[in-house]
């Protein structure tokens, strides 16, 4: 499936984003491209309390919160209507939120004015799915939750090298991201019926979650691929932190430590690297 109409998948949720009248509308509306939850008993301050929680557990669990935070730069690759975007901004300093949809920045400004400190907000389009419109090295740390799984493999891997283009020298990326899991058997084949019909009949596709939820898994990559990716373009100590339900431990090479967290999806996981620096930047 052509990036185009993949990225059709998310625009055309942006697009409903755009046209509902405020973020409350958005998460009853389409809660269900976040976290599944619709209907009256959503609400943006419950989306948000959620997200906060996350943050607090990820941030924790990862050791990634630092006394300085207050002076440093977060930049969130896939902010969506910004269900993290206004912990972050309570947290640091300066938060740069991305997202391919423009819809869902101007949503996600408007959750991060209501729940969190919209002062230190900027926002950047992801041109293409592919290009943070953001000068090089100019975040502290780079996050992504739940949004590189949703771009082909091939679009997931360059926002890896965006990555390490916007961190600073000396800075970390933590990145989540989606593998191979038993119910993969069924969910890749149904995926692939999936965006057949999203790019023959994008019309009918978009009244169904289910063929949206379906037709916007994209990749399935594992950590040592994207691991081996990273040491092409920068160096860094890395750790990845794969569910405590995985029974297998990801094999990683160069003796990467693997971490267990609880309550990570059973096909999630996180890879951390401290101290990124591009091969071109001088120690
Ligand atoms: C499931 S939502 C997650 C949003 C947010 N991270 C959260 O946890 O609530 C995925 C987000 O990724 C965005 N997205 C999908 N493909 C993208 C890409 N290539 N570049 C940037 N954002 C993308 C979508 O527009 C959507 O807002």
């Amino acid at each position: 499936m052509a990036l185009r109409a993949r990225s059709v998948i998310w625009r055309r949720a942006g697009r409903r984003a755009e046209v509902l009248g405020n973020a409350d509308d958005v998460v009853r509306d389409t809660g269900w491209v976040f976290n599944n939850v619709t209907g009256e008993e959503a609400s943006l301050p419950l989306f948000v309390a959620q997200g906060d929680e996350e943050v607090q557990r990820w941030f924790d669990l990862m050791g990634l919160t630092r006394s300085d935070d207050q002076q440093r730069t977060l930049l969130e690759i896939g902010s969506g209507i910004g269900r993290m975007t206004a912990a972050f901004t309570r947290r640091y300093g300066h938060v740069i939120a991305t997202d391919i949809d423009p819809g869902f920045l101007e949503r996600c400004r408007e959750t991060v004015s209501r729940h969190g400190n919209v002062a230190r907000l900027e926002t950047a389009v992801v041109d293409g799915g592919r290009s943070l419109l953001v000068g090089d090295q100019q975040a502290d740390l780079v996050f992504s939750y739940i949004t590189l799984q949703h771009c082909t493999p091939e679009v997931a891997l360059e926002l890896v090298r965006e990555s390490v283009r916007v961190v600073r020298p000396g800075g970390t990326l933590a990145l989540n991201l989606r593998t191979w899991s038993r119910a993969d058997l069924l969910l890749w084949p149904a995926g692939r019926v999936a965006h057949i019909i999203w790019r023959f009949a994008p019309r009918f596709a978009e009244r169904s979650r289910l063929l949206t939820r379906l037709g916007w898994q994209a990749n399935r990559l594992g950590p040592a691929e994207v691991y081996r990716h990273f040491s092409t373009l920068a160096t860094g100590s890395a750790r990845v932190y794969q569910p405590t339900k995985r029974r297998r431990t990801f094999e990683m090479p160069h003796g990467v430590p693997v971490h267990r967290l609880a309550d990570l999806h059973p096909s999630h996981y996180f890879i951390v690297i401290d101290d990124v620096r591009a091969a071109s930047t001088p120690r």
